[in-house]
């Protein structure tokens, strides 16, 4: 069975961009794959965080990506910092990294854009993200296509050492949705729908209440066409309210498109918001119970086991191939 790895940042409560981008499509996987699910904690504190929002942050990701319907039974559910080999492989292969590359990312432009102090860790994290990947000799990594040139970067990463050292890592592949790869701002849709946007207009949390859910759909930007059209260069607003409303039903673009022909803005956002909250309204509901439960600490200590019995067998072979610490005598 091949593998599957994927990570989610717990800095902040997820958007609908993170459940159409990534957690639907790890549901719909993890019949097929080995997969490992994990909350990326060492990834979120690369930008400053309240310590105990964290940890309130750390818990609700887990919980949402079990009602979301991630199946315990099944994939491999675990928090990084949890795993020490994590960071220990991500040093390995920041020694091979080079600054050049890293300061090419264009995550790093936007989140370091305009900021006084940035930390080393936003520059250097595409390394442990490589680490992440590779520790499970993963074959698929399920993003959302803001991701690709990460991706790219540990498959770059993955073969030097390989060529390097020793033939240790298998080379992940990138699997991008179809439709839902790009969800954007819903202020501002030449922008990324993202979870840490100041502009709480600019998102969909999945823990929005429905009445909120509306209200943000109502008031998304959108043109004076007052056409549904998809159309991503001149009609960006309407062309994500149609990504958004497609990947929440199944139905195609096409299809809606002939569905509010001739009909206003008004009925076509009350579709969208319809279709949005269909989708969170039962998973919130799951979330509420499994945060009154016992069950999620379980889940996470089992999950923590499973990936570092995985991880360090990994790391013990980067490790020999790099010639760090000792060759141990068998007793
Ligand atoms: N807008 C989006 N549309 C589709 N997919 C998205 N993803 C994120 N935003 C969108 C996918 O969600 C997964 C987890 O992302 P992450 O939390 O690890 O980091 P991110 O990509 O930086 O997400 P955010 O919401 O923008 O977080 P902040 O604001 O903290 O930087 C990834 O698979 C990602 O592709």
């Amino acid at each position: 069975m091949e593998t599957i790895f994927s990570g989610i940042q717990p800095s902040g409560t997820l958007t609908l961009g993170n459940y159409l981008g990534a957690i639907k499509q790890f549901v719909e996987l993890q019949d097929d794959y080995d997969c490992y699910f994990c909350i990326v904690d060492e990834h979120a504190i690369t930008v400053p965080q309240d310590r105990l929002k964290l940890r309130q942050n750390i818990k609700s990701l887990a919980a949402l990506y079990l009602a979301s319907g991630i199946n315990p039974e099944k994939a491999t559910l675990f928090i990084q910092s949890e795993v020490p080999a994590h960071t220990q492989l991500g040093w390995m292969l920041q020694s091979i990294g080079y600054v050049g590359e890293l300061e090419r990312m264009t995550q790093y432009k936007d989140k370091s854009k305009g900021k006084e102090a940035v930390s080393t860790a936003l520059l250097t994290y595409p390394a442990l993200m490589a680490a992440d990947i590779l520790l499970y000799q993963t074959n698929v990594v399920p993003v959302g296509d803001d991701q690709k040139q990460h991706l790219e970067l540990t498959r770059d990463l993955a073969e030097r050492f390989n060529n390097r050292f020793n033939d240790i890592f298998t080379i992940p592949e990138i699997r991008i949705p179809k439709v839902g790869a790009r969800i954007m701002s819903l202020q501002d849709p030449t922008k990324k729908m993202s979870k840490s946007d100041e502009n709480e207009k600019g998102f969909i949390s999945m823990l929005d209440d429905p009445k909120k859910i509306e209200k943000k759909i109502k008031s998304a930007v959108t043109d004076s066409d007052g056409i549904v059209k998809y159309d991503k260069e001149n009609k960006p607003g309407v062309s994500n309210l149609l990504t958004i409303y497609s990947s929440c039903t199944g139905e195609s673009i096409e299809a809606l498109e002939a569905k509010y022909e001739g009909k206003g803005y008004g009925d076509f956002k009350q579709g969208v918001a319809n279709a949005v909250i269909g989708v969170l309204q039962p998973i919130q509901e799951k979330y509420a119970e499994l945060l009154e439960s016992d069950q999620l600490n379980d889940i996470l200590d089992t999950g923590a086991e499973k990936a570092a019995l995985t991880a360090n067998k990994t790391l013990a072979k980067a490790k020999k191939a790099m010639g760090l610490g000792r060759v141990k005598k068998k007793k």
